[in-house]
């Protein structure tokens, strides 16, 4: 099959981790006979250099002609937030194509790796009950995309982040978990602070309407406070939790210890039309780029989430996902999930993991 593959590496880590998941595609599509079409383009700080804007023009229509986006990562340093490249670089760059293309579902799946267990924080006997859980994270509204202002004297100014659900936009998200949830372990529980905000009363309401819908599965309800506590005291009780933007933006940080690291972990998002952007879960980590230390297998695992949901090709996802797992019981650990301070480069990963595709 052929297909056309918007390329939006971006910084920090971005542009390393997408060449290693470039080559698992390329893997992919020999062995297969597929003929993957990269289309390559600019974004974020990137961008900002050769376009003097962080979201141009010609990445979108580089976005709309293709039929999937793979995409790394943007933003710069914490301390040059303030510089002209790194300004909202990601309000006007991800958060910008978000909103382009409705994005409004986000799938961020955490799996616990057996032969990762070294890294982890938790006790084993918590291990042994296994975890996997599906992040189902809103993507489309919240205090990300409502009015933002900084208002007022020097000394004195006021800052405001508008908080907006629509119903509309609650329901389509509570339907996507319940119907991941049937196909797994059958239990959703939505996350909300609706002791406190209205945007979470409004949210409860609507996921409980929801879940008439699916009498089999089991919902239970969490304030974000407790919930934060709740998954590392027992993990193996979540299958798929529903989350506000916000919250999942934190919670899927959180749980992501579970797979060993950030860096492990895949995201997809997608629109109503089932148009999809594939990207880490995890930032462009600055200070760790250019010296090939990063986790590629977030990024790798990003591009087997683009195969199944974009262009429903089972058997090259589970190739990935298979050759990621073999990987990593062959001992390949890159510096964040090593064992015993040693460390394979983010290509000999991305090699290895390329390797056991083809063999
Ligand atoms: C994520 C990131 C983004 C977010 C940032 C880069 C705007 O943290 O995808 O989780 O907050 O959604
Ligand atoms: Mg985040």
């Amino acid at each position: 099959m052929k297909k056309r593959i918007a390329v939006l590496a971006g910084d920090g880590i971005g542009p390393e981790i997408m060449d290693e998941a470039i080559k698992v595609l390329n893997a992919v599509a020999g062995r297969f006979g597929h003929d993957f079409e990269y289309d390559f383009g600019l974004i974020g700080g990137a961008a900002f250099e050769e376009f003097g804007e962080h979201f141009p023009a010609v990445t979108l229509d580089k976005c709309r002609r293709a039929q999937a986006i793979l995409f790394g990562s943007v933003g710069g340093p914490v301390g040059e937030m303030s510089s002209a490249k790194w300004k909202d670089c990601e309000t006007k760059s991800i958060l910008a194509l978000r909103k382009a293309f409705d994005f409004s579902i986000n799938l961020r799946p955490v799996k616990l790796y057996e032969d990762l267990w070294h890294t982890s924080v938790l006790r084993d006997e918590v291990l042994a009950k296994g975890i996997d859980i599906l992040c189902v994270r809103e993507l489309s509204e919240d205090v990300y995309f409502g009015a933002k202002s900084i208002e007022g004297e020097d000394g004195a100014r006021r800052a405001t982040d508008v908080m907006e659900y629509n119903e509309h936009t609650i329901e389509r998200v509570a339907k996507v978990a319940f119907a991941a949830a049937t196909s797994r372990d059958s239990k959703v529980t939505s996350i909300d602070k609706a002791n406190v905000l209205a945007c979470s009363k409004l949210w409860r309401e609507v996921v409980d309407r929801v879940a008439k819908d699916y009498p089999n599965c089991e919902l239970e309800h969490l304030l974000v406070d407790n919930a934060a506590m709740q998954v590392l005291k027992r993990p193996a009780d979540f299958d798929v939790i529903l989350c506000p933007n916000m919250f999942g933006d934190i919670l899927s940080d959180e749980i992501s210890v579970f797979a060993g690291s950030l860096g492990m972990l895949p995201s997809a998002s997608l629109n109503a039309e089932g148009f999809g952007l594939y990207e880490p879960s995890g930032g462009s980590a600055p200070d760790i780029a250019g010296q090939g230390i990063a986790n590629p297998i977030g990024q790798i695992l990003s591009a087997a989430m683009m195969l199944l949901h974009s262009f429903e090709m089972k058997a090259e996802h589970d190739a990935i996902v298979d050759a990621v797992a073999r990987t990593l019981k062959e001992g390949y650990c890159t510096r964040d999930i090593a064992k015993d301070h040693t460390f394979v480069a983010t290509s000999v990963m991305g090699d290895a993991i390329a390797n056991f595709i083809n063999n």
